[in-house]
């Protein structure tokens, strides 16, 4: 176990840094991990075109930095790579008004987990028959909204909802609606993870139908005898950070199949296949992503073979790429406070080892990924630039957790100091997204630039706003500057 709440971890941590040896350049934006409008300018990080000590200075930190070129241009790349197929942006990555209506402008289909993501994707005047709805766990609530919005397809995940769908779907059919249009989600025994993949006879997991124990076939063919429902294809969905595609040729070859068996069993040939998300990004300028170009060809050419071999009309293919499209346009901008250096023992010549624990005015609220999967991330210091030799650093929070770590080991110059803004890269999935109110801190908001512009899209939570919500205190004023996080005009790296 990594984390315990507010002590220390003694046992539990490995102190000999596994970071390798410092870059050349402490300060250099790898082009893999930074967004595509990210450049030094007289040393410090502008993005989209506005240097980063303005942006800190006029919205305060922590603060996502959403590089809407980037965002819209890889969207736009696997819009181009998948010409033939739909694109679904998988919103969970990160959702606001504004992303849905990049999305909808740029032609895409969009995923939604829950009714709350449907609703928001709606009120931004997402069309709905672009949008599919995913989960585990949908309610009669959620099921309403999807059949009276008139969505793309609700994907079917369990006989529970089908059993839940079928009278709602019936009374729109009844009132003279179409028959609802449905995917079957499919667990096809493969679980893949960057350069691995494993596949085994049935998944011990809460997604889908399995296909190992025939409960795929069944859902299908209920599916398909049921007027109030439309089963247009098949979904399957196998992991994600996945930099190679050899997990999804395997889940291609599987789910092919299944529609092979749907055909057998009931004469009906399904025409679509979705093969969900997953797609890995680099986080670290090591990492080798598949770019949706190599994705693309790789998936058409399985599909189309698996067809051939079972004399299948090859089926419109879909993809679901949330990380891939959100991840990397987006840095989180820290105010540096503390820097605590640590001995961890003796190095090499009997020299002691020191690691500098640099806190930042954000944490485990704002990026939950390295403590809750050991994510690797990678900064910079981003309002200038230093010669000073590098020092072995490690990025944490504010929270009262020791588990509490941003960035785990890395390579910052000896003269970082309070008052500085680090950039960690590539924080736009499941970032924001996941942000909770531990301890109180209030969600960061989220800036978009462009060509020197910068757009408030999600605005800082206020004390106001969490006080609003408690019972006791919700007509107490709340401090108009919450003291966890700097006013606007006193962030970082904006003093001299
Ligand atoms: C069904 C489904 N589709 C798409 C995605 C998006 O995955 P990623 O952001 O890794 O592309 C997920 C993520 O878990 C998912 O569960």
């Amino acid at each position: 176990m990594r984390a315990h709440p507010a002590g220390p971890l003694h046992g539990g941590m490995t102190p000999p840094p596994s970071v390798g040896l410092p870059p050349a350049d402490l300060g250099a934006l790898d082009a893999q991990v930074w967004p595509r409008s990210a450049e030094r300018v007289d040393g410090e990080l502008h993005l989209g075109g506005r240097p980063v000590t303005e942006l800190a200075r006029e919205h305060g930190t922590p603060l996502f930095v959403l590089d809407e070129g980037d965002f819209r241009g890889r969207a736009a790349d696997f819009a181009a790579a998948f010409d033939d197929a739909d694109v679904h942006y998988a919103s969970k990555a990160f959702l606001c008004g504004q992303v849905a209506r990049w999305v909808a402008e740029d032609g895409l289909h969009l995923d939604a987990c829950s009714g709350n993501e449907l609703a928001l994707a709606l009120a931004a005047g997402f069309p709905a028959a672009r949008i599919a709805l995913h989960g585990n766990n949908k309610s009669p609530v959620e099921l309403q909204l999807a059949v009276d919005a008139g969505i793309g397809h609700v994907v079917l995940d369990s006989f529970d909802e089908i059993d839940r769908l079928v009278p709602l779907a019936a009374a729109r059919v009844a009132a003279g609606g179409a028959p609802v249009p449905v995917l079957i989600r499919t667990t096809v025994g493969i679980e893949a993870h960057t350069h691995e993949f494993i596949a085994t006879a049935h998944e011990d997991q809460k997604f889908g139908f399995s296909l190992a124990t025939g409960d795929a076939l069944t859902a299908a063919v209920r599916v398909i005898r049921e007027p109030a429902l439309r089963l247009t294809g098949l979904h399957s969905h196998i992991g994600s950070q996945i930099f190679d595609t050899a997990g999804f040729e395997a889940a291609a070859h599987r789910v092919v199949g299944l529609l092979g068996q749907v055909r057998q069993a009931t004469g009906e040939v399904l025409g679509e296949l979705n093969l969900g998300g997953g797609f890995g990004i680099a986080y670290l300028p090591d990492d080798d992503p598949v770019g949706p170009a190599d994705v693309a060809r790789r998936l058409r050419t399985v599909v189309a073979a698996e067809c051939a071999a079972l004399d299948l009309p090859v089926p419109r293919l879909a993809v679901e790429p949330g990380r891939a499209i959100a991840g990397p346009g987006t840095v989180t901008l820290y105010e540096i406070g503390t820097i605590k250096p640590v001995r961890l023992g003796s190095g090499g010549q009997g020299a002691p080892q020191v690691r500098n624990y640099v806190s930042v005015d954000g944490g485990m609220s704002d990026n939950i990924r390295t403590a809750l999967y050991d994510a690797s991330y990678t900064c910079v210091l981003a309002n200038r630039t230093s010669d000073a030799p590098p020092a072995l650093c490690r990025v944490v929070g504010k929270h009262c957790e020791s588990g509490d770590v941003l960035v785990r080991d890395l390579w910052l110059p000896a003269d970082v100091q309070p008052g500085d803004l680090l950039a960690v890269a590539a924080t736009g999935a499941y970032c924001w997204s996941m942000a909770s109110n531990y301890n109180y801190l209030l969600k960061p908001p989220v800036v978009a630039v462009r060509d020197g512009v910068a757009t408030e899209v999600v605005r800082r939570q206020t004390l106001a706003d969490v006080f609003a919500l408690d019972a006791v205190l919700a007509d107490v004023p709340a401090p108009a500057v919450a003291p966890s996080q700097p006013a606007p005009e006193h962030a970082a790296g904006v003093t001299t």
